[in-house]
């Protein structure tokens, strides 16, 4: 179907012309290719005397290692094992701008092209046993090159993919993709396009580039020095130079997903560790939320995960009670009465005093509302003498603040803003009565909770500075 001219068929609409009859063939005779070969001189010659011959339409596909070669992006590496390995990292780290991965001795990282893949493309397999391999600087360039030379010297119009092998997440096994394209269309979006069925299909689009590596591949192979294929009757992918679709995607950097928009940015492990690394400092007081609901499993959750906070002499002093309803006013005014009498006690009235006593609205208008305590009856010890009884106090006070603090970074690390508040701590007495606790429950202040009404970027570690010293 693609002898002569480029067909005209144009799949941009959204309406998938597939071919129906495809063939790949891959020549055999290439020579073994070394810096400074005239690549498209070997190609044009060898495409050309080939049976099959080269026409409008083609596809050349070619293995990156290819262009390593012509292109001197070889490196001479010494044969002992250890030292061809640490070379390899050297190179690995040199080509990389991020480690995505490490998964046992394998590093995933994204190269400047952003491809991710595993050892920067650095490889060994298909060179000289001195050498190492790196990918070409600018696949996508040199595929524009190649196309446009192989134009010039044969006459026919080619599209040329670069491929490189590469592993894929959730499947075992590899396949090839595109890393350099020119001349065709890398993917076609079906936006939009009806099937047969009648169904719309919103986000199918496929990369037509990486399914033209992968089954070129079938016929290159990886042992038999066949390192380029040409795939024909796929025509309807190519794009000229004049084309009115130019703005389709036509270069295999377009396939690259950027990092921002990627949902698998990190590998798993990373991942954990970075979240647990910003755990704490992820932990900011909020004091505006939203109207969301906060889930009660997350309320729940949180709770019991602070409750693993450490406590002296293995006891379990802390207490959280969910305030709520009826409860929470009548708690709230009691506290502020209180505060008003505290208030006026140190000479304060009028707006000031109004203004001061505004700042306890936000226990009323947050969302949720917990109060932690300790209870000095769970398993603090007694003695004979207060100074030890006193020590004794701190230290389940101390394991209070202990155990706010982890739940306030487990409502953080589940999405959820928090204000440590002390109010209660100044109205001990009050806050049991309205609430009816035991005389034991010692209240260390109150847990304002809801979902951040914005966004809570979470905060670089504080420089210790004098706060933190060594004693020797
Ligand atoms: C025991 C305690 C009592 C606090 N009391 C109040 C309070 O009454 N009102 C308030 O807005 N914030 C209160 N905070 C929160 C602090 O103001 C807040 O932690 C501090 O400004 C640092 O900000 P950050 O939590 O975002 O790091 C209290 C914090 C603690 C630990």
């Amino acid at each position: 179907m693609t002898d002569g001219a480029v067909p005209e068929i144009r799949l941009w609409s959204g309406e998938h012309a597939a071919a129906a009859d495809v063939r790949l063939w891959a020549p055999d005779g290439l020579p073994e290719f070394r810096p400074g070969d005239d690549l498209a001189g070997i190609l044009a010659a060898a495409l050309t005397d080939d049976p099959h011959g080269l026409t409008h339409g083609d596809v050349v596909v070619l293995t990156s290692k290819v262009l390593s070669k012509t292109e001197g992006r070889i490196v001479a590496a010494p044969t002992d094992p250890d030292e061809r390995d640490a070379l390899r990292r050297r190179l690995v780290e040199q080509e990389s701008v991020r480690v995505v991965a490490r998964v046992n001795r394998t590093l995933i990282t994204e190269n400047r092209l952003g491809i991710v893949q595993a050892a920067a493309g650095v490889d060994g397999s298909n060179v000289d046993a001195r050498e190492l391999a790196l990918l070409p600087e600018d696949p996508d360039a040199s595929a524009s090159a190649l196309a446009r030379e192989l134009r010039r010297r044969t006459g026919v119009t080619v599209a040329v993919v670069v491929t490189d092998t590469m592993g894929r997440a959730w499947r075992t096994g590899q396949t090839d993709v595109a890393i350099g394209a020119a001349g065709l269309r890398v993917s076609i979006g079906y936006d939009g396009a009806v099937d047969r069925q009648g169904n719309e299909l919103y986000v199918t689009d496929v990369a037509v580039a990486d399914e033209i590596a992968a089954a070129a591949d079938l016929v290159k192979g990886k042992l038999g020095a066949r390192p380029v294929a040409v795939v024909r009757g796929l025509g309807h992918l190519l794009v000229g130079d004049d084309d009115d679709e130019r703005g389709s995607p036509q270069r295999a950097r377009d396939l690259v997903r950027d990092s921002a928009s990627d949902l698998f940015r990190l590998g798993t492990a990373e991942a954990l560790a970075q979240g647990r690394r910003e755990a704490v400092p992820g932990r900011r007081s909020v004091r505006r939320f939203s109207d969301v609901d906060v889930p009660e499993e997350s309320l729940a959750e949180a709770v019991a995960d602070a409750l693993t906070a450490p406590a002296p002499h293995h006891s379990a002093p802390i207490r959280f009670v969910r305030v709520a309803g009826d409860a929470r006013a009548r708690l709230l005014d009691a506290l502020r009465a209180d505060w008003e009498t505290d208030l006026r006690a140190d000479g304060h009235s009028g707006d000031v005093l109004t203004r001061r006593l505004s700042r306890g609205d936000l226990l009323r208008t947050c969302p949720e509302l917990i109060l932690p305590f300790v209870d000095d009856s769970a398993g603090a010890h007694d003695y004979p003498d207060p100074r030890r009884n006193a020590c004794e106090e701190t230290m389940f006070t101390v394991a209070g603040g202990a155990a706010v603090q982890s739940l306030l970074v487990a409502l953080s690390a589940r999405g959820l803003g928090s204000c440590w508040v002390g109010s209660t701590i100044f109205a001990a007495e009050t806050t049991r009565r309205a609430l009816d606790l035991p005389p034991s429950w010692r209240p260390l202040g109150a847990v304002a909770v809801g979902v951040p009404a914005e966004p809570v970027p979470p905060r670089a570690p504080r420089p210790p500075g004098d706060a933190y010293m060594s004693v020797e």
